[in-house]
């Protein structure tokens, strides 16, 4: 068996080899694409530098060039990588993605180190390889497993083709603050959408499970745990989650993932309440090991172990290696806090030789089970599946089921002989419709709006003029030529958002609206008098109330990747019909941040129409301003829900029926409803229920969502939608700590987003 073959190998091993399983690297090497970009000037200049003679290089051609170059890149690696290698000093390896040096550090680790351990290969594929999908926040606006699944297994298997075997994703750092730039890269602000899609996607990546599958990469959940709640949306900070809210939100992604089969997990860089995560014992121990079972492999997020020193909680790497160690936090990535410590802390005992031989034991069962022993190396002469037709489409279908329409005041769908004057910095941003995190999309690849309408929508006509270069750009000297191409137009279409360095690690904002001089872009153009619909492309939701007085028609796409633009103007022109909904909740000001669907009440909730400061100013004689939890200003509501989003169809939802109004926790509760196009166009809806527990040992949330279900109907089609609903679904971590369901009263409503009124209501006994 596996266990047996781990256990014999590391009988075989020295403590420096263990140490060494423990260690990655990074090595950002030079790639194929890296060389190909190379000028032919660039070539021969390194040809030169490596003396060869000007007779050969007048001989060459340029691939003959590059193959050589290439052969020198990897013979030079030796120093570099190849030694800790032959002395198994490294277990895993960080951004090699080049398949003959994948190949030459396998054979190196192989052939020549005693034990013959092959190396784990990681990257960050985070939403496609090579395909670009749409960023994981729009993905999860597709509310839609399948999509993510699929997305998942094609970005498997082209990165498996060049030799990466582990992914650092999905993130399911659930996601309340849009100025955080990692909502990108999140499933969104609600635990069960992240936990439903989180699920989803280790699926893909993994290949249903099937680690030994050549399409497939061990998923890594990460960043364990809170991550997405830093303190004032600033990337890194500390999180103050008490154990409550920590279990009932933040963990709950995590233990879906662990226990549906992901096989590592990443530790994250927060101190929650100041004890930084990558030395969190009850966590990593007590939780994710002993109460879940994970036997699979923990690494630490990028130097996060070394962090503890700066963090102010290890006083140096001895001790960070310590207390990572003794948190059983397998892989330390890159900071080889663990290879210059552990040894010493064995030898001294603070760190004891079963829980180094636990540790290890998790690493090489997870290359026993990916089949590393049997075959490591990659074929070379196999070709490639990037880009491949059917990767493609799917990644278009990602992005059309990923739009959310917010507005539409009669205009949309586009009859097709509509002429449109195609303005903004994003219509034509093949790098940023991509978004962040993306490493090996290239943007040659990327099918943006504009190239779109010249390549797969020729059959539309169109004027075409950026106004601004980039999303930053203040520059307006171009807003004349503008007005002028939208006179010419039937509709303006406005393409404007974020780039993609905009959002994603490390990027986070404080203001978020439309940033530059976009706001003023859409207004001289609203001013030309032409029906104007905005479409964004954005890492994050932005602060868009203002915008959305001067536009007719709004359609929202979280960076859509390489296949955006085609479905986008398959969107506009009524080929495809939004369904879409949103994941995070649109906030009208960035002051009303935090702010969810899923919040607790107050003993004093505001009511449905609140005053504001402007109403308090008509009401003479106004003396209270009501004593309810709201915002002199803005108010109680967000700009757009969660969950909301339009479609070209409309829908009405009736017949709520319940299987029983009493129930025990063994129960079943179906429920059932009418859904009914009442329109003309087929379209989709994204039904979704949402329960509410009226009273708990601790205070419940106002709503949880507890299900969705995509809903196709032709014009004029009903369709009886049911859901099942455990009741065990309702039980959550109470005031003593346990979880389970508390009998009493419950709320449920079925509907089209978290506002939904159809309403219900049921008792567990
Ligand atoms: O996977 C990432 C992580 O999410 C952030 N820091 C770096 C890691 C590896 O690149």
């Amino acid at each position: 068996t596996v266990d047996q073959k781990v256990n014999d190998l590391l009988s075989r091993m020295t403590l420096k080899e263990k140490i060494g399983q423990m260690n990655q690297n990074s090595y950002f090497g030079l790639s194929d694409a890296d060389i190909d970009k190379m000028p032919d000037l660039g070539l021969d200049e390194n040809l030169r530098n490596i003396k060869v003679s000007e007779a050969q290089i007048a001989k060459m051609s340029r691939k003959d060039k590059i193959q050589y170059l290439k052969k020198q890149v990897l013979s030079g690696l030796d120093q570099s990588i190849l030694q800790p290698i032959r002395k198994g000093e490294v277990g895993s390896l960080l951004n090699v993605v080049d398949p003959e040096m994948v190949n030459l550090i396998q054979k190196t680790a192989i052939k020549e180190s005693r034990l013959g351990i092959p190396l784990l290969i990681a990257r960050d594929v985070i939403h496609g390889y090579k395909t670009i999908f749409p960023i994981p926040l729009g993905q999860a606006a597709s509310f839609n497993p399948e999509v993510v699944e699929v997305g998942a297994q094609v970005a498997a298997r082209e990165a498996r083709s060049v030799g990466i075997h582990w992914t650092f994703a999905p993130m399911m750092d659930i996601s309340r603050d849009a100025r955080w730039g990692r909502v990108a890269e999140s499933l969104g602000e609600d635990p069960y959408l992240a936990a439903e899609l989180g699920l989803a996607m280790v699926k893909g990546f993994q290949d249903g499970g099937n680690l030994k599958s050549n399409q497939s990469v061990a998923a890594c959940v990460k960043h364990f745990v809170g991550y997405g709640a830093a303190e004032g949306g600033r990337d890194y900070n500390s999180t103050n989650i008490p154990p409550a809210l920590m279990r009932n939100v933040y963990l709950a992604p995590f233990e879906k993932s662990i226990k549906g089969g992901a096989a590592t997990l990443m530790t994250s860089f927060n101190d929650n309440d100041g004890i930084p995560a990558s030395a969190n014992k009850f966590l990593l121990k007590d939780v994710l090991r002993d109460e879940w079972g994970f036997k699979g492999v923990v690494v630490s997020d990028w130097a996060s172990i070394a962090e503890m020193i700066p963090h102010g909680f290890a006083k140096d790497g001895e001790q960070a290696a310590e207390l990572s160690a003794n948190a059983l936090l397998d892989i330390d990535m890159v900071s080889h806090t663990y290879h210059n410590h552990l040894e010493k802390l064995v030898d001294e005992g603070k760190v004891s030789m079963e829980t180094i031989d636990a540790m290890v034991r998790n690493i090489l069962r997870l290359k026993y089970d990916m089949g590393l022993f049997d075959n490591p190396y990659i074929d070379t002469k196999q070709k490639t599946p990037f880009y491949a037709p059917q990767h493609l489409e799917a990644a278009q279908k990602a992005a059309v089921e990923s739009a959310i329409l917010l507005k539409n005041e009669g205009v949309l769908p586009l009859n097709i002989n509509t002429k449109i004057a195609v303005v903004g910095p994003l219509a034509d941003a093949p790098h940023d419709q991509m978004g962040t995190w993306v490493f090996d999309g290239e943007k040659e690849h990327t099918v943006t709006p504009l190239k779109a309408l010249q390549t797969t929508h020729k059959n539309i006509d169109y004027v075409y003029e950026a106004g601004l270069k980039y999303s930053r750009d203040t520059n307006t000297s171009q807003f004349d030529a503008v007005k002028q191409a939208v006179e010419k137009a039937d509709v303006a279409v406005v393409f404007v958002g974020e780039e993609a360095i905009l959002s994603g690690e490390a990027h986070s904002l404080s203001d978020i609206n439309l940033i530059g001089k976009q706001s003023d872009l859409i207004r001289e153009v609203k001013s030309v008098g032409k029906p104007v619909v905005v479409v964004i492309m954005a890492g994050r939701p932005l602060t868009i109330e203002r915008d959305l007085a001067y536009s007719d028609a709004v359609l929202y796409n979280f960076h859509p990747g390489t296949m955006g633009g085609p479905a986008i103007l398959d969107l506009l022109f009524g080929k495809e019909n939004p369904s879409g909904k949103l994941p995070m909740t649109f906030v009208r000001e960035v002051g009303q941040i935090p702010m969810y669907y899923n919040h607790n009440n107050t003993g004093r909730p505001a009511p449905e129409k609140v005053m504001t400061l402007a109403d308090i100013e008509l009401e003479a004689g106004q003396t209270s301003l009501g004593n309810t939890s709201f915002y002199l200003d803005s108010g109680r509501d967000p700009l757009f829900p969660f969950g909301f989003g339009l479609s070209y169809s409309t829908f009405e939802y009736s017949n709520l029926n319940l299987s029983a109004q009493t129930l025990t926790t063994n129960d079943i509760l179906k429920v059932t409803v009418d859904l009914k196009n009442t329109s003309n166009y087929a379209g989709t809806e994204v039904a979704q229920l949402y329960v509410r527990d009226l009273f708990g040992s601790i205070v419940r949330p106002v709503r949880e969502l507890k299900g969705f279900q995509r809903v196709t109907l032709q014009p004029g089609e009903t369709k009886s939608v049911v859901f099942e609903l455990p009741i065990s679904e309702l039980a959550f971590y109470g005031q003593d700590g346990t979880k389970k369901v508390e009998s009493g009263e419950f709320k449920l409503w079925v509907g089209t987003n978290s506002n939904a009124d159809l309403e219900s209501s049921f008792q567990v006994k």
